[in-house]
């Protein structure tokens, strides 16, 4: 197997305790998008609060860009192409950039087509991916990367909006690290936004100390909280703030594996902390 070969999954679909479908990894032990189920967690953490619908119909000759960091079933990246599909056609056009180093659970979740929304044109631009790598329609191209992140994300195009959904810090580390989110960081535009269900104060301090303003996002399952991330400060709603930052500095995990030695002067300087 090359390195670039996609390798197996080795994936089920499985009921979330909400009844609804999804695809655990055997090796792993997780759920992709567990308790709610893909649908509706795809709208709520990524789609939604990307403003995705918002920034597709400005006026702008180049493709809205999304950077999709881990493909697995496709949920999140088939959420953005109907949204995308269904735009009038003076929208802005999407291109969609999907990440893994796998296609097993894309595979597994085509072949339960009615259950993980792949049927009609989703399904034909999900079996072109699989097959070709790439489709393109005239609202919407997706195209795939395979390989083993953070490495990948040096092929990225620039990026506006990234779908930051690896497997949890404890099942990936190398994915949460200071060093995953800077080779982010590096291919963000302006005015990007980076969305995560994770809302960890490690998970935070990494993308602070990455080079990212980084704030509050959307309420996950069981009450937390999960992460919006940006390039300016200015969009995010609910920027952390210094009672978060007090916080950091009493916390047992406040940093990533490869935090600098002085990780919480670091970040306690930061703009995002420091009155106006
Ligand atoms: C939680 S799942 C993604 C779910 C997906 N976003 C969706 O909407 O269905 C995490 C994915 O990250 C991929 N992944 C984990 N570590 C990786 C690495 N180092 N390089 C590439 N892909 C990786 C896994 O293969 C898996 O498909």
């Amino acid at each position: 197997m090359s390195p670039t070969e996609p390798r197996e999954l080795d994936c089920e679909v499985v009921e979330t305790s909400l009844g609804a479908p999804a695809i655990r990894d055997r090796v792993t032990g997780e759920v992709m998008h567990p308790v709610v189920g893909p649908a509706i967690e795809a709208s709520r953490l990524y789609v939604e609060p990307s403003r995705l619908a918002t920034r597709l119909a400005e006026p702008d000759a180049h493709p809205l860009v999304l950077l999709d960091v881990g493909l697995g079933a496709g949920s999140n990246a088939i959420a953005a192409w109907r949204l995308s599909a269904a735009m009038p056609g003076t929208a802005r056009r999407l291109a969609i950039v999907s990440f893994d180093h796998s296609l097993g659970a894309l595979a597994l979740a085509v072949e339960h087509a009615a259950e993980f929304g792949f049927e009609g044109e989703a399904g034909v631009a999900a079996r072109a991916l699989l097959t070709d790598r790439r489709h393109e329609t005239a609202r919407t191209s997706w195209s795939f990367v395979p390989g083993e992140l953070p490495e990948t994300l040096a092929q990225a195009p620039l990026a506006d909006v990234v779908f930051w959904d690896p497997f949890s810090p404890k099942a990936n580390p190398s994915l949460w690290s200071v060093a995953a989110f800077a080779a982010l960081r590096r291919v963000c535009r302006a005015g990007a936004t980076v969305h995560t269900y994770s809302g960890a104060t490690a998970t935070r301090s990494a993308l602070l100390l990455a080079g990212f303003a980084v704030g509050v996002g959307p309420s996950t399952n069981a009450g937390k909280f999960g992460t919006l991330a940006a390039t300016d400060r200015e969009t995010l709603a609910e920027p952390l703030d210094r009672r978060w930052l007090e916080r950091l500095s009493r916390s047992s995990a406040a940093f990533p594996a490869d935090a600098p030695t002085d990780a919480l002067a670091r970040v306690a300087a930061l703009p995002q902390f420091t009155p106006a």
